[in-house]
């Protein structure tokens, strides 16, 4: 299974349309694709269409501030593996070659150290235009790889150079760039480096919502950051994962199998119909109380009679009722995470006693730690005779880690039970 990510800048032409076709054949190909609309581009093909394709979020404007602390122009250059501009507007080959940056699109594109391709789509009459041709050579000598254009009917009704190439011609240009093979493109991974071929992991990450009336919710602060980078790790180590997740901001995880739900209830039924599964890695900061009726209407504000009382009930218990499972129901291994802003090694090591499960991963969530919704983690594991503190580092390492961990435990525990 790949981890490769394109990031698909999509510029303002007729071609637009064909984004969600291109965002499915490279998702066929196991490459998973974020899109960025230019503004032109978003009167072609709308967002949402694009973001349920990709399952991510769709990035259209610089000056939105909120994309730029969660995901600066840069990190989305730093997450992908590639560039492509499809279509690639004269506009935009024009930016290109001047080095303007002066949207989200083209100062992505300045700031990227990334390999991009082009896949250009115009007129006939402004493909072959001197400016245009001139803007061509210059990229060229830049190193920009180009896909096509193709010669044939225009959406304009003329006839010659200018449509954008198929979608086959280009993902296969661009695994070709990224040296991907077509046919398994886990090429990168040998089986020797697959461990977890074969196992099932069931995960859950992320926080719950818990409605409290059709606008209103009780939730967390979980990014789910830790989750989907352990579920990414499981894949890469050739595992199949299924990742229920409450909701986040995160893109969809490449090679892993994601269900989206919002309240604690729905996850578990979810975790129930997933079954069954070799490892268990329960993750989600699951709320443990939600409000036991929701309003079917918005709650109004009763002006001189006070605030509502919320009544809350508690939530299932997730985590408790996988490890309770018996027999072959169990997971062979059962992880949890703990949260705690205090007493870490204390709380953890009994919660795991408590809940039943075989490993506690702890991690202090206290707001000086910046843990929760941060990119680093330290983290402490707890089994029943054991416990191991680690150095702080990147929850990408962490994740790493852990599943190598995981699979250590695993082949030691196969290798033991014939004899036993
Ligand atoms: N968990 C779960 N279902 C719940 C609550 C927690 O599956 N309703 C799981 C979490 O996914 C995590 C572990 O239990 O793996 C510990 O979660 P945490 O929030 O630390 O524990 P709580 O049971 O909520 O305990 P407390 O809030 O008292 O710390």
């Amino acid at each position: 299974m790949s981890t490769h990510r394109v990031l698909i800048i999509i510029g303002g032409g007729i071609a637009a349309y064909k984004a969600p076709e291109l965002i499915r054949a490279f998702k066929k190909n196991g490459i998973g694709a974020r899109c960025l609309l230019t503004a032109a581009a978003a009167q072609f093909v709308s967002p949402l269409s694009l973001a349920s394709v990709s399952g991510d979020k769709v990035y259209e404007n610089l000056f939105d501030l909120k994309d730029e602390v969660e995901m600066g122009h840069i990190q989305l250059s730093r997450e992908a593996d590639a560039i492509l501009v499809a279509p690639a507007t004269a506009d935009l080959i024009g930016k290109m070659a001047m080095g303007v940056a002066n949207d989200l699109a083209s100062t992505t594109l300045l700031a990227t150290d990334k390999p991009v391709f082009i896949a250009p789509a115009m007129n006939v009459r402004m493909w072959h235009h001197p400016a245009t041709q001139r803007n061509l050579s210059q990229l060229k000598a830049d190193g920009i790889q180009m896909i096509g254009p193709d010669e044939g009917d225009m959406a304009c009704g003329e006839f010659g150079l200018g449509r954008m190439s198929d979608i086959e011609q280009i993902v296969t240009q661009v695994m070709d760039g990224l040296n991907i093979e077509a046919s398994d493109v886990a090429a990168k991974y040998t089986p020797v480096d697959q461990p977890l071929k074969g196992q099932h992991v069931l995960m859950t990450a992320g926080p719950t919502h818990e409605p409290i009336d059709p606008v209103r919710y009780i939730a967390n602060r979980s990014s789910g950051k830790q989750g989907y980078a352990i579920a990414t790790a499981f894949a890469e180590a050739g595992a199949t994962v299924s990742l229920i997740s409450g909701p986040t901001n995160l893109p969809d995880p490449v090679g892993v199998n994601i269900t989206r739900v919002e309240t604690a209830k729905e996850m578990l039924s979810i975790v129930q119909q997933s079954l069954p599964a070799d490892i268990a890695v329960m993750t989600a900061a699951v709320a443990d109380w939600r409000v036991d009726t929701q309003a079917n209407q918005k709650v109004k504000k009763d002006i001189g009679a006070g605030p509502p009382t919320l009544s809350l009930v508690e939530n299932p218990d997730i985590l408790a009722w996988l490890s309770k499972l018996e027999g072959d129901k169990r997971p062979d291994l059962v992880i949890g995470f703990a949260a705690e802003t205090e007493n870490v090694a204390e709380y953890a090591s009994a919660k795991r006693a408590r809940k039943g499960c075989d490993w506690m991963v702890a991690n202090n969530v206290s707001p000086e730690t910046g843990i929760m919704g941060g990119d680093n983690n330290t983290i402490d594991i707890f089994t029943s005779d054991d416990h191991e503190t680690w150095p702080n580092m990147s929850k990408k390492d962490v994740a790493q880690k852990l599943v190598a961990r995981i699979s250590h435990y695993v082949s030691a525990k196969s290798n033991k039970e014939p004899n036993s």
